[in-house]
């Protein structure tokens, strides 16, 4: 190709892009009883910092619009969709994931009895749906049908049709109160 044409083609090049950088937030969490500092943009979403600041991949993205609750964790205690709150609404927040239903590095009761019902095909559901169990069971440990559909009412299964999901609830609660 003869010169000026080859910087004639250079130019046509787009220029290149360069967003302006975005100022970052402080925050502090405690996430599974761990505490951690950090700087996040403000428009990071709280899946976001737990998936890829935390490298806690437990908790899944499915549809990434409030719907189906396979990014469910706590905040404070209540179960949150973790894909419709910023990161910096969770400043000084307690955040459990479903790392933190593990006991010693083992499974933890939810996790264990989720296994042993066969409450799982695929799983991608599942931890949101152990975290929304495990928040029913710390206040209610007698729950009746009605409570246990309410609780898991914004966790979409997609797999399992849900009744044996139904039963590691019902069994969980049983071992709860057994102690
Ligand atoms: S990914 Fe958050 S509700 Fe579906
Ligand atoms: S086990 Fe596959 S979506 Fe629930």
């Amino acid at each position: 190709m003869p010169k000026t044409a080859a910087k004639a083609k250079r130019s046509l090049k787009p220029k290149e892009i360069v967003e302006p950088a975005i100022a970052r937030v402080p925050i502090t969490v405690r996430v599974n009883g761990r505490p951690y500092s950090l700087a996040v943009e403000p428009r990071i979403l709280l899946v976001e910092l737990l998936r890829e600041a935390l490298d806690l991949t437990g908790t899944h993205v499915g549809c990434d619009t409030t719907y189906c609750g396979a990014c469910t964790v706590l905040l404070n205690g209540a179960s949150v969709k973790s894909c419709t709150i910023f990161a910096v609404q969770a400043d000084g927040a307690e955040i459990t994931t479903v790392e933190g239903l593990e006991k010693d590095g083992q499974l933890g009761s939810i996790q264990k009895v989720f296994g042993d019902c066969y409450a799982l095909q695929c799983g991608y559901c599942t931890p949101g749906l152990m975290l929304s169990t495990y928040q029913l069971l710390s206040h209610n440990q007698q729950p009746g049908d009605k409570d246990i559909r309410k609780a898991i009412a914004g966790n979409t299964c997609r797999c399992t049709g849900y009744q044996n999901i139904f039963k590691a609830i019902q069994v969980a609660a049983r071992s709860v109160k057994g102690g």
